[in-house]
């Protein structure tokens, strides 16, 4: 049985490499004293430089420049300058990705452009249970198109929905919501390939938590939330990935705007998208929510996405075990897969007892209050989504604890802690 030493151990290299990663959590902002957070799938933490960045735009770029800032600083380029930056942790090429719009919106357009892409085949595949964004994003698309709508229940039914040689595009979130189960990136996407369709992946829970490798897959297109593990901040603006294979085509985006075209400053009366990711950005981009993003694309720069990947393995592995010593003879069970290779960013507990007592939100509460910061879905699902940057492995050790004090005093089922929803 591990005790906190051994925890202090590894937050001290015994780790295996004495992972550099570690480093990485002077360049963000402390969260509220007294606290240990555990929602970076919702937000990320702040990185340092982002309160600097921000003024600096408000005070130079719109107090003081105002209309010369679009010719005087990089405002129109940061779209692409970001995707760049965040290329690497997504194992994409540096001008494959755009920061713009939110995931929902970029799912969109990118649902459009598959079928356009591979007319006539005219089926959209998704999963009945993905986030519900993405799966009302593939209803919206397929009743506007007349497209046909087919779910499936797993990836398991891929084979079968492929089946029939009519699907134009597969719509998969790498990993879910709930469970955090990863699912394959490289051999689904060979999958969806070898019948023909195409393939657009939400990495939303998985980009700046784990490696991902968008090129070596030959995934065609991928989707993000920016203020996820990516850090961007509240309302960061999304990032979207095309393969390079579709960048040149000559069928134009979804959502044609000026943006997007080949000389958006020739204000020429006819569209020629251009000729890279760009073409993807509809308008104008938003330039506050690019200088806060700014900061943390920074440093996804510096990051080695194996370290990162080694400093998540080393953290959510611990979480697991200290889990499964500590809360398993409460009822606490692991719900996310053992193998860290088939987990994303965060650890899903269910807890039975919760449900007796209608769900789980009520050991939520009780753990924000006792300053362990949590998500829970219904009825069962308790989030754990620590930020493989930030994190120390005594912060998992402190975190357990308090989870057991709480399953031991029963005191989680204070009826006060009822009434709120985390
Ligand atoms: C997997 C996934 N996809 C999409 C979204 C929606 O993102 P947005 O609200 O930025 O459109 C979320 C939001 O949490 C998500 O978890």
């Amino acid at each position: 049985m591990l005790d906190r030493d051994d925890c202090l151990a590894l937050d001290h290299g015994a780790d295996s490499s004495g992972n550099p990663v570690a480093g990485f959590a002077a360049r963000f902002a402390a969260g509220a004293p007294g606290t240990l957070y555990f929602d970076a799938n919702s937000i990320g933490p702040m990185p340092l430089a982002a309160p600097e960045r921000v003024r600096q735009v408000l005070d130079q770029g719109w107090r003081i420049a105002r209309r010369r800032s679009w010719n005087e600083t990089d405002w129109l380029d940061q779209p692409r300058k970001l995707g760049g930056s965040l290329s690497r942790v997504l194992g994409a090429g540096a001008g494959d990705v755009l920061v713009a719009d939110s995931t929902t919106i970029n799912q969109h357009k990118l649902l459009h452009h598959a079928l356009d892409l591979n007319a006539p085949r005219d089926v959209v595949v998704v999963e009945r249970e993905v986030f519900p964004s993405n799966r009302y994003a593939a209803e919206a698309a397929s009743a506007l198109r007349g497209a046909r709508l087919r779910d499936i229940s797993c990836s398991g039914e891929l084979g079968e929905a492929l089946a029939a040689g009519d699907v134009a595009v597969v719509a998969l979130s790498l990993v879910d919501y709930r469970s955090s189960t990863r699912l394959d990136l490289v051999g689904i996407t060979e999958l969806i390939h070898a019948h023909g369709a195409l393939a657009l992946w939400d990495l939303s829970h998985a980009a700046g938590a784990v490696a991902v490798s968008l090129e070596k897959a030959g995934v065609d297109f991928a989707v993000g939330c920016g203020y996820k593990y990516l850090c961007g901040g509240p309302g960061a603006p999304a990032w979207l990935y095309v393969h390079p294979r579709h960048s040149q085509s000559v069928v134009w985006p979804a959502l044609a705007g000026w943006m997007g075209h080949s000389d958006a400053f020739a204000f020429e009366p006819g569209y020629r998208p251009a000729a890279s990711v760009s073409r993807h950005q509809a308008g104008t981009p938003a330039v506050i929510a690019n200088a806060a993003m700014s900061a943390a694309a920074d440093i996804w720069c510096d990051v080695d996405p194996q370290e990162l990947d080694e400093r998540h393995r080393s953290l959510t592995n611990l979480l697991i075990r200290l889990v499964d010593e500590q809360c398993a003879e409460f009822g606490v069970t692991v719900a996310s897969p053992r193998e860290h290779a088939k987990r994303g960013g965060h650890v899903t507990l269910r807890f039975s007892d919760a449900q007796a007592e209608g769900d789980v939100s009520a050991l939520a509460q009780a753990l924000v209050e006792a300053g362990v910061i949590v998500s829970s879905r219904k009825p069962d699902a308790l989030r754990l989504a620590s930020h493989p940057l930030v994190a120390r492995h005594t912060d998992l050790w402190d975190a357990v604890s308090k989870l057991r004090g709480l399953l031991l005093s029963e005191q989680w089922r204070d009826p006060r802690y009822r009434r709120a929803s985390v």
